[in-house]
């Protein structure tokens, strides 16, 4: 059972290339975007794709908990557990863990009587349902597999890049904290080694990273402030970049904010609204800034920011435009 990972490990770290480079965070292997429920993952997860796309990587966008969000925007209906194009150089997958077993069953056990018994007995689905934490183990183990360059599977491609879309912020962090968890567990052998294996990939700075998203609000930004303290101290994993999600790009000059003024006094209730909705708007932009500064101050990430996007639907053509503004 050693014997895949093991020796895949040693490959990719030779592969990686030490050459003491500072990576920039699109040059890692493994990104996993995290942050708090709604805050834009899967959305600026795919940008990220994009943006390494357009920068000549071929990237994968790893969906692990079934929302399939890439092809929503890219409208395809068919990520599933298998690798599908959404556009040039970037992939989809979305992982099942207990396909993500199976095909780590059928690579392992060379005998089919053998892998016949384990997948007809459902043995991983009453295993998964007794050990907590297995899920996300074995959806790492496909993560891990994802980044190889010499990858076993068959018609296996060689990413650059692998982003992984994770769940809301208490999920995010028990996810990437399971192999530590496992390998505490059990103490030897080949479930400790692999867990282990799994658990270094996470914690090696020059090969693996985290991108958090925020909201210009209150709340996200404490969070995101918090999320960051745990990644780093809890978790030992690297924070590349803090996304500031969903800015009001809209501000008004001096002048307009004058102008904006005297609309609300009006005669017209129709104009008097507008001036209204204008000022509203003014408000917002300004709070937004504050929370910008504020995350400026509680973060040591860089930041990047990204606009709001006022369409019904974000599509690919709003993907792409929050693609290019990922500097
Ligand atoms: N920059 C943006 N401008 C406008 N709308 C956005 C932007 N980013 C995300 N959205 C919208 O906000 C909603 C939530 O985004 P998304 O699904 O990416 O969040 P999430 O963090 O992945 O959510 P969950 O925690 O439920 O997985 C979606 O409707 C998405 O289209
Ligand atoms: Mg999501």
């Amino acid at each position: 059972m050693e014997g895949l990972f093991s020796c895949l490990w040693c490959l990719s770290v030779r592969q990686i290339g030490l050459n003491g480079r500072i990576l920039d965070f699109l040059d890692k292997r493994v990104l996993f975007v995290t942050g708090k429920g709604g805050v834009g993952k899967s959305t600026v997860s795919i940008a990220l794709g994009i943006r390494a796309a357009m920068e000549g990587k071929r990237a994968i966008v790893v969906e692990v908990s079934s929302t399939e969000n890439a092809s929503r925007i890219f409208r395809q209906s068919d990520v599933g557990f298998k690798e599908v194009e959404m556009s040039n150089d970037l992939w989809a997958i979305s992982i099942d863990p207990e396909d993500s077993m199976r095909e780590y069953v059928l690579l392992q056990l060379k005998v089919k009587a053998m892998r016949d018994l384990l997948f007809r007995s459902r043995m991983f689905t009453y295993l998964a349902a007794a050990t907590p934490g297995l899920n996300e183990l074995v959806t790492i183990g496909k993560i891990w597999e994802l980044a190889q360059l010499d990858r076993k599977v068959k018609h296996g491609r060689k990413y650059d890049l692998v982003i992984v879309d994770l769940p809301a912020t208490g999920h995010g962090i028990s996810f990437l904290q399971s192999p530590r968890t496992f390998a505490n567990i059990a103490r030897m052998g080949p479930i400790h080694t692999q867990a282990r294996q799994l658990q270094a990939m996470i914690n090696d700075h020059d090969h693996s990273g985290t991108v958090i998203v925020s909201l210009p609000e209150e709340m996200p930004v404490n969070e995101t402030r918090n999320l960051e303290e745990q990644l780093t101290d809890d978790v030992n994993v690297a924070v590349d970049r803090v996304i500031m999600n969903g800015l009001n790009e809209e501000s008004f000059s001096g002048a307009d904010l004058k102008e904006i003024k005297r609309l609300r006094k009006s005669d017209d209730p129709e104009v008097r609204a507008a001036g209204k909705a204008a000022i509203s708007q003014c408000s917002r932009t300004e709070s937004q800034m504050e929370q910008l500064e504020r995350l400026e101050g509680l973060v040591k990430a860089p930041i990047t920011t990204l606009p709001f996007i006022f369409k019904p639907e974000i599509d690919l053509s709003c993907a792409r435009k929050l693609a290019e503004e990922i500097a």
